[in-house]
């Protein structure tokens, strides 16, 4: 009931959210409880790492496959971790897109089923939406904030207005930051997830070892690349073959510096632009895998200082692909409008879906070439 003086009854009483995310590699539950602030009941995130090790990169049709065989399981566990039943969850939120769509369609029909069999409402939610929100697991950041969302598939900069407005103010014309991180794990050889690997090895070398090339140095805007990068690491470990172990630190050392380095200018940047136009925000926030890494961490928190502005990071477990920012995403979302949720049964998943809609013809950067689109 709607007491006088307050907004709506779904914002006066708490919501218990299931969130299911199966968009790429790791399959997701969580169960999220949300009143003034976000309680994360649990947070269930099986990767798939092993299926796809032998052949060296996400097989679409694999992870599909993985994910329709875990979801059933990984729900239950997320379900049993909370200690509730699906009678007292009061909303679903799963994942309808971007990412591969095999996966995506496995997680979001059996979001489907559980509606249709339970009768609650299902909120679709675009996966960049979960993490450029996902902080507010951490704590809530008043909009408009400036995102910088560093992931596998994306790498872009945007203004935060709201829970579903979102302008993009750079993004990357080849590939991502993470995919950079990936590859270059891959050419020294590293095991497992490229990122923390080369974080891992990086610690241990000294960045100042090699000089890699800034990319669009002389390009104005806050565009991003990280395709020459990479190339010029492939030459520099050409070059330097056999590699010592005290080289191979080294290099990742110099790759994680210049990547980092690159991230910074743009949001620098961005500052700046939007301090001209007339007021810089009062937040920064960095989200998905890449804003897990410690030097960059860093490195924004004196960016966000030159501006005045403070630096807020979603936890690490949430940085990385999980469910609870998707059940936190569709929650906020069913809160501003309950009517997201209308149509969702006869809702077709989408491999492509920027976030700003505004871009939606634009093809260069926006996962063009990456897992997501
Ligand atoms: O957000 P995410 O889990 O999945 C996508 O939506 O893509 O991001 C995964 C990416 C991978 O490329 C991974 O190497 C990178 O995030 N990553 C990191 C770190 N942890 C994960 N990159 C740099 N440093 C890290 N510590
Ligand atoms: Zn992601």
């Amino acid at each position: 009931m709607t007491r006088p003086g307050t907004m709506t009854a779904q914002a006066d009483r708490p919501l218990l959210v299931l969130g299911i995310e199966s968009s790429c590699d790791d399959t997701a539950a969580s169960v999220l409880r949300l009143d003034d602030g976000a309680q994360v009941l649990s947070s269930i995130v099986i990767g798939q790492d092993q299926a796809h090790a032998p052949y060296g990169g996400v097989v679409p049709e694999i992870a599909a496959r993985a994910h329709a065989a875990l979801i059933d399981g990984v729900v239950a566990d997320a379900l049993r971790e909370a200690d509730v039943t699906m009678q007292q969850i009061d909303l679903i939120a799963a994942t309808a897109g971007p990412g591969l769509i095999g996966g995506v369609m496995s997680g979001f029909s059996f979001a489907k089923g559980l509606a249709l069999a339970t009768g609650l409402p299902l909120v679709p939610v675009n996966h960049l939406a979960g993490h450029a929100l996902s902080v507010g697991l951490e704590e809530a950041v008043p909009f408009p904030y400036l995102l910088l969302l560093v992931s596998g598939g994306h790498t872009q900069i945007l203004l935060v207005e709201d829970v579903d407005r979102f302008r993009r103010i750079g993004t990357t014309i080849d590939d991502a930051a993470g995919e950079a991180f990936d590859k270059t794990a891959k050419l020294l050889g590293l095991d497992g997830a490229g990122g923390p690997a080369i974080q891992r090895l990086a610690e241990q070398g000294n960045a100042n070892a090699f000089t890699l090339p800034t990319p669009l140095a002389n390009r104005p805007g806050c565009d991003f690349s990280f395709s020459g990068l990479k190339t010029a690491v492939r030459l520099l470990i050409a070059d330097n073959e056999p590699l010592t172990e005290a080289m191979r630190a080294d290099i990742a050392a110099s790759f994680q510096a210049a990547a980092v380095d690159h991230l910074v200018r743009r949001v620098r940047r961005a500052f700046e632009g939007l301090a001209e136009d007339g007021g810089a925000p009062l937040h920064l926030v960095a989200a998905g895998g890449v804003a897990a890494n410690t030097a960059l961490r860093q490195q924004l928190g004196a960016v966000a200082e030159e501006f005045g502005a403070r630096l807020v990071l979603p936890g690490f477990a949430f940085c990385t692909d999980n469910a609870a920012m998707i059940a936190y995403a569709g929650a906020q979302l069913y809160r501003r409008d309950p009517t997201c949720a209308d149509g969702a049964l006869s809702l077709a998943p989408r491999a492509r879906w920027p976030l700003d809609e505004r871009e939606a013809n634009v093809t260069l950067g926006s996962g063009r070439k990456g897992r997501k689109a």
